[in-house]
């Protein structure tokens, strides 16, 4: 296809405005599809993306449209991540693009993610065309919505298209829109193969597949190429793109998205962000802006039954084949055996691999307390660690400070919540930077530790705002904290997958909290036990669950008051016993329970 041609977009949308719908009907608009196989959302292509209604993994889907000039484009539409886990490959998408379709529900306007990425995509030069969705809803207020794009985004939404993606009105103008608003992309033939890997995955028959867009010469079958971020080399095998069936092609030209196979075995060597290059002719700098992604969030995952450890050892590598940006490596629990320390990009992404271990591959796990990375510099002069397991901490006199990371989070909220999610962002530490109000709405910015919103922040902001806040973030780098090591004992006994590192401000109150719901999980014993939260040797909160009292004199009958004395005596000496193996039964529950704050 000529430059001139090839229209090349994504769609933004905060969660839920109908983004996946929308991309579904743009297909079928444009016969990518029968009816038929549109009864199944195509873009979504997981269950449990389906199921929750987000999209993880970025897809693209090549359109041809016959536009009302007589010309028959190539459109190519990429289907974005919308959570801000995934925030670097929703930039790497928005980088292979010229245009974004902005979706805004009419009912709901404009939200935190809405802006987050519309921000980006204004950084990649996009055009923006907006989209105001869901018309058909009493509840819209299109006329309202228009205002906030222009009030709050600060973009022209005098033609923004009316559309309801559910009942296919204002596909036909979106597409045309997409034509004339959006630019051609610029390339040269000529030069040198310069290429950016968008994503990849893997696939069970096709193995590794790379989705590239072409910025210069032309990627073909059967040649050499190297990655130039990871160094090596490849022979491509094949090349194609998605409508959304696979349709093998001949070559990707400039301007062009699609997606090659090389024969990898790893999707690690396929590194996001990385440029592609001919082997032979090769480009001499790569594209810039190549950012290799860190796990900020951490936690152990452990089988409840200790014989699936093998198990889950396969299914935790199995699913990293498909996602290089979650990490894991061994781990020993003094409570919970054999398990396995792993790295997410953010809490969604945790609980994403939880619920697909749990559901595709049937186990039953126990998963500790998520943590941040910590920064520990050591006392003399020995050097700097990173933490990433509160069991690890070294010893507090070897630590001469503690560096944690920091957030700047925006958060909108309508006005009859903003009081009790501003005391949230207070109990957390908060900083505040900046509030003010858009159309009935606050929006309020403030830095937090990270450590604060890892737990359960979100569904905090969820349940208080009545569903209505909508949240995103982004890091601005770790500061200095007053941060200690909470243990908690059980039977004076430390649960290590329970210890966690908190500021010490807020030590004793989440202490209390811990030793209080701890006290309603764990199931009385035939004996009396504590439950102590302590900072060093220092017990800063304490619980008791009373023994439960097997009457076993209940069955002496009669007045043998030494029969009775006898018995008692066997009894006190069996809690003794029991004491000694310290064998306290923890449920399960109580772990993850125990971490929710109150
Ligand atoms: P994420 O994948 O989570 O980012 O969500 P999304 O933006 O892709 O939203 P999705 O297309 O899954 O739509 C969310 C919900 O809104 C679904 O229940 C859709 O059926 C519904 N929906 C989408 N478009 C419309 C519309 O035009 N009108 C109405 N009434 N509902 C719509």
């Amino acid at each position: 296809t000529p430059l001139s041609h090839i229209r090349n977009f994504s769609i933004i949308a905060h969660i839920d405005h109908g983004k996946s719908t929308l991309a579904d009907r743009l297909i079928q608009a444009t016969g990518g599809l029968s009816d038929r196989e549109m009864s199944e959302q195509v873009l979504d292509n997981m269950d449990i993306e389906r199921e929750r209604g987000i999209t993880i993994k970025a897809q693209t889907v090549r359109l041809a449209y016959k536009a009302k000039d007589g010309e028959t484009y190539t459109l190519n539409l990429m289907d974005t991540p919308g959570h801000v886990d995934f925030a670097y490959e929703v930039s790497r998408s928005l980088a292979a693009c010229e245009g974004a379709l902005l979706v805004v529900d009419a009912a709901q306007g404009v939200e935190a993610q809405t802006l987050a990425n519309v921000y980006q995509s204004i950084e990649h030069n996009h055009e923006i065309v907006p989209v105001i969705n869901k018309i058909d809803l009493p509840a819209a207020e299109p006329e309202q919505v228009r205002k906030e794009i222009e009030d709050v985004i600060g973009i022209d939404a005098s033609e923004a298209v009316l559309a309801s993606a559910k009942s296919g009105i204002g596909i036909a103008d979106i597409l045309e829109a997409v034509v004339n608003k959006i630019p051609s992309p610029k390339g040269d033939a000529t030069a040198p193969l310069k290429a950016m890997l968008v994503d990849s995955w893997y696939d069970p028959y096709l193995g590794v597949v790379i989705l590239v867009r072409v910025i210069d010469g032309v990627l073909k079958k059967g040649q050499q190429v190297t990655f130039m971020q990871t160094g090596t080399q490849h022979l491509v095998d094949r090349v194609g793109c998605f409508r959304p069936k696979i349709e093998q092609l001949a070559d990707l030209g400039p301007g062009e998205i699609g997606f090659i196979t090389a024969q990898i075995k790893d999707v690690a060597q396929a590194r996001v962000g990385d440029t592609l290059t001919d082997t032979k002719r090769p480009a001499a700098e790569p594209l810039e802006g190549f950012k290799e992604v860190q796990p900020v969030v951490f936690c152990g995952l452990f089988p409840v039954d200790a014989n699936d450890f093998e198990k889950l050892r396969e299914s935790i590598s199995r699913l990293r084949l498909n996602d290089a940006s979650f990490s894991f490596e061994m781990e020993t629990s003094a409570a919970l055996g054999f398990g396995f320390r792993c790295g997410f990009l953010g809490l969604l992404h945790l609980e994403i691999i939880q619920e697909r271990l749990t559901r595709e591959y049937d186990l039953d796990l126990i998963t500790t307390a998520p943590s941040v990375v910590y920064e520990i510099e050591l006392t003399h002069n020995g050097g700097s660690i990173e933490l990433h397991n509160p069991a690890d901490m070294p010893d507090p006199n070897k630590i001469a400070t503690i560096s944690e990371p920091w957030i700047e989070a925006t958060i909108y909220v309508p006005d009859e919540y903003l009081g009790s999610i501003l005391k949230l962002c207070q109990d957390r530490r908060g900083i505040q930077k900046n509030l003010t109000y858009v159309g009935g709405r606050a929006q309020a910015t403030y830095e937090l530790p990270l450590n604060e919103v890892v737990f359960d922040f979100y569904d905090r902001l969820k349940s208080l705002s009545k569903g209505y806040a909508s949240f995103d973030y982004h890091q601005v780098g770790y500061r200095e904290g007053d941060l200690v090591k909470m243990s908690i004992l059980v039977n004076d006994e430390p649960v290590d997958a329970l210890s966690m590192i908190v500021h010490r401000g807020t030590a004793e109150t989440r202490g209390r909290g811990m030793c209080e719901r701890l006290k309603e999980l764990i199931p009385r014993h035939l004996f009396k036990i504590p439950i102590q939260a302590a900072i060093g040797g220092k017990v800063i909160a304490r619980e008791t669950i009373s023994a439960m009292r097997k009457d076993v004199t209940a069955k002496c009958y009669g007045g043998d008051a030494s029969r009775k004395r006898k018995l008692l005596d066997k009894q006190k000496k069996g809690k003794l016993k029991m004491r000694e193996y310290g064998s306290v039964s923890i449920p399960q529950e109580a772990f993850i329970a125990a971490l929710r704050m109150g």
